[in-house]
């Protein structure tokens, strides 16, 4: 079983880091294969459509080893710190780029079965404050991939409150990625 952790920060082992790798623990402790991979050098889709006739991408580029790992995991750990009310642009252009994963009728071509965890990250103090954020991106990946979500880790207050200092925020997420593992279990592999 291999999970993937896709961290949407630029910044390296800080606060979204820091939950995608705990998660990946999780699943690890239950004998998934985990892969933390940070969002970077990922060019914005071209829109030329080819994907549609040629189920891959012509942009070789840093998407390239990415696909190669969603193609063949069960499951994926998104993690994005908030940046003007919504994902990270980092996060954004990964997602436009999974375009090729969707049939010119809409169908799934991502592998049957892949679950996730969401891991949003942010400043303010509302603990509340981007539920609607993490709302639109599971849905996003139901409707147009057919990933469902199995938890949610929303941290607020990052600045005064680093996320490595809160113990119990790090528990959620080892306890995610032990969810997450059990929920891909059955999850068949590619091809
Ligand atoms: C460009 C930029 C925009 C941001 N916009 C918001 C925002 O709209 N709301 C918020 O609460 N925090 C905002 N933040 C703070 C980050 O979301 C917060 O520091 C986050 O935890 C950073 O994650 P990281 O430590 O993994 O990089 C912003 C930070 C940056 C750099």
């Amino acid at each position: 079983m291999r999970v993937v952790g896709l961290v949407g920060s630029p910044r390296r082992g800080r606060n979204t880091a820091t939950l995608v790798q705990k998660v990946l623990d999780g699943a690890k402790s239950q004998g998934a294969e985990v892969k933390l991979l940070y969002l970077m050098g990922i060019s914005p889709c071209l829109a030329c459509d080819l994907c549609k006739e040629k189920r891959s991408c012509v942009q070789d580029d840093a998407m390239q080893p990415i696909y190669a790992l969603l193609d063949e995991a069960q499951g994926i750990v998104i993690g994005s710190p908030i940046y003007f009310d919504h994902i990270s642009a980092q996060t954004k252009t990964f997602f436009d780029r999974l375009y090729r994963y969707i049939g010119p009728n809409m169908e799934h071509r991502f592998h049957p079965g892949v679950r996730a965890v969401i891991v949003l990250t942010w400043e303010a103090l509302n603990p509340q404050a981007y539920e609607g954020v993490a709302d639109w991106l599971q849905e996003r990946l139901r409707y147009y991939l057919g990933i469902e979500t199995v938890e949610r880790l929303l941290a607020a207050q990052t600045g005064r409150h680093p996320v490595g200092e809160r113990e119990d925020l790090l528990q959620r997420a080892f306890q995610a990625g032990v969810k997450l593992a059990h929920a891909c279990r059955e999850v068949p592999t590619a091809n």
